[in-house]
């Protein structure tokens, strides 16, 4: 049971998680990433989850870290504490697929959240910004990073530097967000039926496949191809490869171990 998160699973494979701290518009205090870390970490490690979903409220995906919580920290607490640390941790060790939902405002590292998982789906009227700037500071939470490997340097300076907020559409556009629903509940229904797809899937494949795009961020095109064709030799050693093109060749549908 937890305090800042609503958890279930509604479709066979598929976990939602939904951040639920209405009164202060799913601000991501410590003790939600706390809660978060914990629940991803399980869902991780449960054999009858294939994919999670991320989601708000209507009204906020999250409007960023806790600016109540953070105004009178200090260098010396931020830094010997690893403020935001357990952030990354949370989401980005996760070896499943992570969607992240988004409706409403995500704003500075509710903006970073969505980032973090592996594909983004949002909402036409959906706000998306790192409005750090007109605090006196900067993302902490990945966001110069990642914003600016998803939409270009220029653009991801613009919002960075202003400070100025832009729309689910506009994230379409841009490339930011995968898909654009017209309602937030088709973002949350397009979430989770991407999800089941996924989850459908060969669970050791899926995570493979994950590992290898990912690892497109942080290697050199040369060695993020060998990285990809070992880990895709490995794959021989696999049930589900077998399963798979065994079943394609004998015009089957293939039934997944699951391992
Ligand atoms: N931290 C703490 N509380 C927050 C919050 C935040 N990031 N965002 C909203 N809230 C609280 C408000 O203080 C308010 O609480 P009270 O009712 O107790 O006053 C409640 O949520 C509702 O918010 P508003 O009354 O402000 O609602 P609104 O509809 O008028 O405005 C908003 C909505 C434009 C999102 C506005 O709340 C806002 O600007 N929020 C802050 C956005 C922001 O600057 N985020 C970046 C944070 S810094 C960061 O994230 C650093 C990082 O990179 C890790």
């Amino acid at each position: 049971s937890y305090e800042f998160l609503k958890l279930s699973t509604p479709k066979e494979g598929v976990a939602l998680v939904t951040l639920h701290r209405p009164k202060a518009l799913n601000a991501l205090c410590t003790p939600l990433f706390k809660e978060l870390h914990t629940a991803l970490a399980s869902l991780d490690a449960d054999r009858s989850i294939g994919a999670i979903v991320i989601t708000g409220s209507e009204r906020a995906f999250a409007a960023g870290a806790d600016i109540k919580e953070m105004k009178d920290l200090t260098f010396s607490a931020a830094y010997s504490g690893d403020f935001i640390e357990l952030w990354s941790a949370a989401v980005a060790q996760v070896k499943k697929p992570i969607i992240t939902a988004v409706n409403g405002y995500a704003l500075g590292g509710g903006c970073e959240l969505a980032m973090m998982g592996d594909i983004l789906y949002c909402s036409a009227g959906a706000t998306f910004g790192q409005p750090e700037i007109k605090l006196g500071t900067i993302p902490g939470a990945g966001g110069s990073q990642r914003l600016t490997r998803a939409i270009g340097k220029s653009r991801a300076m613009e919002v960075i530097l202003t400070g100025e907020n832009f729309s689910g559409k506009q994230a379409g556009e841009w490339g930011l967000a995968a898909k654009v629903f017209e309602t937030p509940e088709e973002c949350v229904e397009g979430a989770l039926g991407t999800a089941e797809k996924i989850a459908r899937l060969s669970r050791v494949a899926v995570k493979a496949a994950k590992e290898v795009v990912n690892k497109s961020q942080d290697l050199g095109l040369r060695e993020g191809v060998e990285f990809e064709r070992r880990v895709f030799h490995g794959l021989f050693g696999s049930r589900d490869q077998k399963i798979g093109m065994g079943a394609f060749a004998k015009k089957e549908k293939p039934e997944w171990s699951h391992e």
